[in-house]
C-alpha cells in the first residue's frame, strides 16, 4: 500500500527469505526475486567520515536541508530521541499528526495539538517543520464513507485543506499536498489511482488542492509526493512517466506546485537494481519544470538482509551512500529527510518487519541513538555534495 514492492516482496520473500537466511554465509546474501540471482556481497566501501558535525551542519555547509519524520507519542517522552533530533536535524516533519484522520477525526472538529506541539519543538530548537500531508488516499477518517459525497465532497475537500493550511501559515516550510496519487495498476490511461477524492471530484482534484493550499499560504513550498519509482525496473519506469506526465500537466495549468517529493523508501538489496544514469535523467526532466525536489522519507528496509549485524549494516550504508550521491548531484534536490532518525522508532518494524524477529536496522542512528555506518554514508554524500 504505502511502497508495495515492500508489501508484494514481504507475501514473495517469506519463504525465500527465509531460506536465504538459512543457507547463506556470513559473507555473501543470495537472493532470488524475478527468477533472477542476486549475490549481495560484503561491501569493501569505505566509510570515513572527516570530524564529528551532524547531518544538519554537514548538509547546510552545502546549502541542504537535513531533516527527519517524528511523532508526538515517542518525541514527548523520549529524550534521547528529542536530543538527538535537536543535534542532527535542521528540519522536522510530523509522522502522523497532520494527516487528515488525525486532524479532522471527527467531523468538523480540527485537532492540532499535537501538530502545535511538534511545530512548536521544531521552532524552539530552530529547525525547519514541513507539512505531511494534506490529501491522500489513506488515513481518512472513519466519517469519510458515511458523510462524504458528490454534492458535498468539493465544500469539505476545500474547507480541510484551506483550515489546515491556515492554522499553519507562515510556521510551514513546505508541505506535501498531495500524496500518492500515482497507481498504474488502476488502469487509467494518466496512471492516476482510482482514489476517493478522483472518484469523487475527478482528476482536478490534485490541481485543486495545490490551489487551495497556495491561497492559504502563499508563503510555504507546495511539493507533489510519491512513492516507489527509485528503480530501474518496467514498473517504476511506468511510474516515473505517470509523474513526469502529472507534473507536466499541473505546471502546464499554472499550478502552484513548487516540488517532487520522492519518498525513497529503499530495498536493502536494491543495489542491483538502481539505475543512478537513469534516475539523474528523471531528476533533469523534474528540475527542467522549475521544481525543486525534496527526498522526504528516506530509509533502507533490511527485512530481506541477513542477521550479521555489521554486514547489514555495510549494504545498508553502501544502499544510502550510492542513491544519495545520485540525487545530490541534481542542484534541484534541497532537502532530504529521512522517515525517522534511530532504529528506536521505524514504521518498518510493523511494516517491514524481518522473518527472523530481528529488530530492523534501516535508519541513521541505532536504539540507543549512536550513530551507524547508515549516518557515515549520510555524512559522507553531503561532504561530496556540490554546494547550492
Ligand atoms: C506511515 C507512518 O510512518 C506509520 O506510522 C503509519 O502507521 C502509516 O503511515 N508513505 C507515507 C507516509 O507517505 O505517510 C507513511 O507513514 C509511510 C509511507
Amino acid at each position: 500500500m504505502f511502497n508495495n514492492r515492500i508489501t508484494r516482496r514481504r507475501s514473495l520473500w517469506l519463504g525465500l527469505g527465509a531460506l536465504a537466511t538459512i543457507g547463506m554465509s556470513n559473507k555473501f546474501i543470495h537472493t532470488y526475486y524475478g527468477g533472477n540471482m542476486r549475490a549481495l556481497g560484503e561491501t569493501n566501501q569505505d566509510f570515513t567520515v572527516v570530524g564529528t558535525a551532524s547531518l544538519r551542519q554537514r548538509a547546510a555547509a552545502k546549502g541542504l536541508i537535513y531533516g527527519a519524520a517524528a511523532n508526538y507519542e515517542t518525541l514527548s517522552v523520549d529524550t534521547g530521541l528529542a536530543n538527538s533530533l535537536i543535534q542532527e536535524c535542521g528540519m522536522l516533519v510530523p509522522e502522523g499528526e497532520l494527516k487528515w484522520g488525525f486532524v479532522q477525526g471527527i467531523r468538523n472538529q480540527f485537532d492540532f495539538t499535537q501538530g502545535d506541539w511538534l511545530a512548536n519543538f521544531a521552532s524552539t530548537h530552530n529547525m525547519l517543520f514541513r507539512g505531511h500531508t494534506l490529501v491522500w488516499h489513506l488515513v481518512l477518517p472513519e466519517w469519510f464513507d458515511e458523510i462524504v459525497n458528490q454534492q458535498n465532497a468539493e465544500g469539505i475537500f476545500t474547507e480541510h485543506i484551506a483550515t489546515v493550511t491556515q492554522h499553519y501559515a507562515g510556521q510551514m516550510h513546505s508541505w506535501d499536498v498531495v500524496n500518492e496519487a500515482i497507481d498504474i495498476d488502476d488502469g487509467r490511461a494518466d496512471g492516476l489511482r482510482q482514489a476517493p477524492w478522483l472518484q469523487l471530484l475527478g482528476p482536478d482534484y490534485i490541481e485543486l488542492a495545490f490551489r487551495v493550499a497556495a491561497e492559504a499560504d502563499p508563503n510555504a513550498l507546495l511539493v507533489y509526493n510519491e512513492t516507489a519509482f527509485e528503480y530501474d525496473t518496467p514498473r517504476d519506469e511506468a511510474r516515473r512517466i505517470a509523474i513526469l506526465n502529472l507534473l507536466e500537466r499541473l505546471k502546464s495549468r499554472g499550478t502552484p506546485i513548487h516540488g517532487l517529493g520522492i519518498q525513497s523508501h529503499l530495498l536493502g538489496d536494491g543495489k542491483p537494481y538502481f539505475n543512478a544514469q537513469k534516475f539523474r535523467q528523471f531528476l533533469a526532466d523534474v528540475a527542467s519544470l522549475g521544481l525543486k525536489i525534496f527526498i522526504t522519507e528516506l530509509d533502507v528496509t533490511d527485512d530481506v538482509l541477513a542477521f550479521d549485524i555489521d554486514n547489514r549494516d555495510r549494504i545498508i550504508a553502501e544502499v544510502y551512500e550510492d542513491y544519495l550521491s545520485t540525487v545530490l548531484d541534481e542542484p534541484a534536490v534541497i532537502a532530504v529527510l529521512t522517515w525517522g532518525l534511530s532504529d528506536k522508532v521505524t514504521w518498518l518494524s510493523d511494516y517491514a518487519p524481518r522473518a527472523d524477529s530481528e529488530a530492523v536496522r534501516p535508519l541513521p542512528l541505532n536504539s540507543n541513538f549512536q550513530r551507524k555506518l547508515a549516518w557515515n554514508a549520510i555524512a559522507r554524500a553531503f561532504d561530496n555534495a556540490p554546494t547550492r
